[in-house]
């Protein structure tokens, strides 16, 4: 075998115990660090996962200046995924960084030209592109089947599911459930149909829920959203209609829509849908009627190794190690993140001006 790669891991709070979880059924892999600013989190970390000789370190820095690696994960809270990120891409280590990708548009944008600049990997954590489900509507769309899709809105929502921990600090997390699992919806939505650039965005965001301590119990510190709405306009004539929401008074915000010339393709959104095969719709019209399938969902597929596996997370964190070994680009990269970014970026301007605001992506 050839040598094993060796990867840090910085930040080593909740999901880092994810990461670890992939990374120690990996034989090709070495966790070799930790590192948080919490005195003895990441020792901590490192002995529950049986790693005595992976070295532990309170600063992101010293790990990357002291250790040698071909990589790190970047585990930390929103607003500090770009500093170690860039401080890795620059010390010329790859990086895998949870979602969202950033707090503000700016942040991704040095995060991306820092994996530019040292032409190393630059991969964004959305597991959800993993799942067989998901891959088979984006081929459909892809396939052309339901034409030029003109309209995208995103469903779901949860009706009780404020998280709390640093989800709900705007200091640390930035946003609170548009940063959470908004992103996740902008990222089914648009890279379905090859994310469309954003040109502009009008939106609001609000916190009635989290604030509310009938609602939850840590009102008095909330200090992010808890619903958001958008309208955002892109280039080749796609509107996007974006709903989210940690907390609401229904069991959903209605369905994720691909409106096409030729056909639509409908998710079924709720809690009676989730986990059932029977959620995606296909519309198209045939020989002069109106037909609406059923599409199956594919779940036995070789997922990597010839393995078969439901475990999109551990897919991820091995499409990033499988990426360094063969010197592929980015599985999930940085770049076409950055349109995620800024619509998220786009949303929090909007709705703090109370008005549309124009998207404009610096140079890379
Ligand atoms: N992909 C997923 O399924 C998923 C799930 C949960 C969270 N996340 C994302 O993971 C990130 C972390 O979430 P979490 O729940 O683990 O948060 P957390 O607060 O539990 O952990 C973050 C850790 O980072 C440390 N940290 C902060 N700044 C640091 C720095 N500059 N250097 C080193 N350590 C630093 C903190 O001390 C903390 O221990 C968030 O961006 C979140 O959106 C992704």
């Amino acid at each position: 075998m050839a040598r094993k790669l060796r990867i840090g891991i910085i930040g080593t709070g909740g999901i880092a115990h994810a990461h670890m979880k992939a990374y120690k059924t990996f034989d090709d892999v070495e966790i070799v660090g930790g590192a948080d600013i919490v005195p003895g989190k990441a020792r901590a970390f490192l002995d529950k996962w049986e790693l005595p000789d992976a070295r532990a370190y309170e600063s992101a820095e010293e790990m990357i200046k002291e250790l040698e690696m071909d990589g790190v994960t970047v585990c930390t809270y929103n607003t500090q995924h770009a500093g170690p990120t860039v401080m890795a891409l620059n010390a010329g280590l790859h990086v895998q960084c949870e979602k969202p990708m950033s707090f503000t548009l700016q942040e991704g944008v040095e995060m991306v030209r820092a994996a530019k600049k040292n032409n190393r990997i630059l991969t964004i954590g959305f597991q959800p592109r993993y799942s067989p489900l998901r891959q088979h509507v984006d081929r459909i769309i892809q396939s052309g089947a339901i034409g030029k899709v003109y309209y995208v809105q995103s469903g779901g929502g949860r009706r009780t599911g404020i998280p709390g921990s640093t989800f709900v600090q705007a200091d640390k997390a930035g946003f609170g459930c548009l940063g959470d699992i908004g992103c996740y919806s902008i990222d089914e939505c648009m890279h379905a149909i090859g994310y469309p650039k954003p040109l502009t965005v009008s939106a609001v965001a609000t916190d009635y829920f989290g604030k509310n301590p009938k609602y939850w119990r840590g009102a008095d510190t909330f200090d992010v959203d808890d619903f958001s709405v958008a309208f955002v306009r892109c280039e080749g004539g796609v509107t996007f209609v974006f709903r989210q929401a940690w907390a609401m008074h229904s069991d959903s915000l209605g369905d994720t829509l691909w409106l096409g010339t030729e056909g639509g393709i409908k998710i079924l959104n709720g809690p009676q849908y989730i986990n059932t095969p029977n959620r995606v719709r296909l519309f198209r019209d045939l020989e002069g009627s109106h037909t609406d399938s059923l599409i199956e969902p594919i779940y036995d597929f070789d997922a990597y190794n010839g393995a078969y596996s439901k475990d999109i997370f551990a897919m991820k964190v091995r499409d990033f190690c499988d990426a360094i070994r063969d010197g592929r680009p980015a599985p999930i990269p940085g770049e076409e993140i950055l349109y995620n970014q800024a619509i998220c970026d786009g949303i929090y301007r909007s709705s703090k001006l109370g008005k549309e605001v124009d998207i404009v992506i610096p140079e890379i």
